[in-house]
């Protein structure tokens, strides 16, 4: 029996811009899920036959996990961060199947797991940046950038697309996250902000412009520089919106948060989902959102990415 974990996330720059090979950047938070597995005579999920749409994630974590297909196993797996909520849950469910697998097979290489996570998300969902399974695997900050510089940690190649890898620390800051409660599909969203890209130049600008913002806010919080991040994530925030990946909600949770905080944004694919607020005052912040009809989660930082836990 193996017994591995790996925290969610928060991206505070870059999303959508990320999958045509921009930078971002994300933070692991301090919620977990966790993935036991045990060799087995048939796959099973939580002790049920698993089901192929419900179980998408983990079944397809299976197949990157092992390095021999033809291996059954039995997981079981429970989690704390919530489902469709922009917090990661479905790269943190790769990350930590996925570790539990290679641990399994006496082998937990970061590197190794990030890279077989990111190929478990993207064959379940169809597409993915691997912003969310590296700083899962990886934890504390994670800039993805199209250079390498300090930091260096993995590349990702994904068709033409190249991702470079990098550590960064983060400062102890309060993370509130507030969910809207409207849900939008990850695949939904990104395929609609693609069809804007492909087809119009103005687009493609703004998805550069996202990048700069986001490397001036890598910059920025390297310098613990929390005001000038915040304002970088509102702007990130507005050439989101115009990019389409916006809800009214979004909107009135960022409002609603502005007293309370050095800066907010969406933070993953918009269209609804989660907004996140970099703040010193988290309990506030997080009664602002619920005032205003959103679910506030008070979170903090996270250092420790993928890791075995006691069987
Ligand atoms: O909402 P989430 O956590 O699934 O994040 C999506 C982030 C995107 O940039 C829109 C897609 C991706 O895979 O990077």
């Amino acid at each position: 029996m193996a017994k591995v974990s790996a925290p969610g996330k928060v991206i505070l720059f870059g999303e959508h811009a990320v999958v045509y090979g921009e930078p971002a950047l994300a933070v692991a938070v301090n919620l977990r899920t966790t993935c036991a597995a045990m060799p087995s005579r048939r796959v099973l999920v939580n002790d049920a036959e698993p089901n192929r749409m419900r179980d998408a994630y983990i079944l397809s974590s299976i197949v990157s996990g092992w390095a021999y297909l033809d291996r059954k196993v039995s997981v079981w797996v429970s989690s704390s961060v919530p489902t469709s909520s922009g917090l990661g849950s479905s790269a943190a469910l790769c990350v930590a199947c996925v570790g539990a697998l290679r641990a399994l097979e006496g082998d937990i290489d970061t590197e190794d797991i990030a890279k077989r996570a990111f190929d478990a998300e993207y064959r379940a969902q169809g597409g993915a940046s691997p912003t969310d399974t590296s700083t899962s695997a990886h934890g504390s900050g994670v800039l993805l950038a199209k250079e390498m510089t300090d930091g260096y940690l993995w590349t990702v190649t994904k068709g033409e697309n190249v991702w470079h890898v990098h550590h960064r620390a983060v400062p102890k800051v309060g993370i509130v996250v507030g969910d809207t409660g409207v849900r939008a599909s990850t695949a939904m969203m990104v395929g609609k902000v693609r069809r804007f890209v492909e087809r119009n130049a103005f687009a493609r600008d703004l998805v550069k412009e996202i990048g700069e913002i986001t490397m001036e806010g890598a910059r920025a919080l390297e310098k613990n520089d929390l005001e000038l991040t915040g304002r970088l994530m509102e702007r990130n925030h507005r050439l989101l919106l115009t990019l389409g990946a916006g809800h009214p909600m979004l909107d009135k949770l960022v409002r609603a948060v502005k007293p309370h905080s050095y800066g907010a944004k969406l933070t993953g694919k918009g269209g609804g989902g989660s907004i996140v607020a970099l703040t010193d005052r988290p309990e506030k912040a997080a009664a602002a959102i619920e005032a205003s009809g959103g679910k506030a989660y008070v979170l903090s930082p996270a250092d420790r990415g993928v890791g075995v836990d006691e069987a």
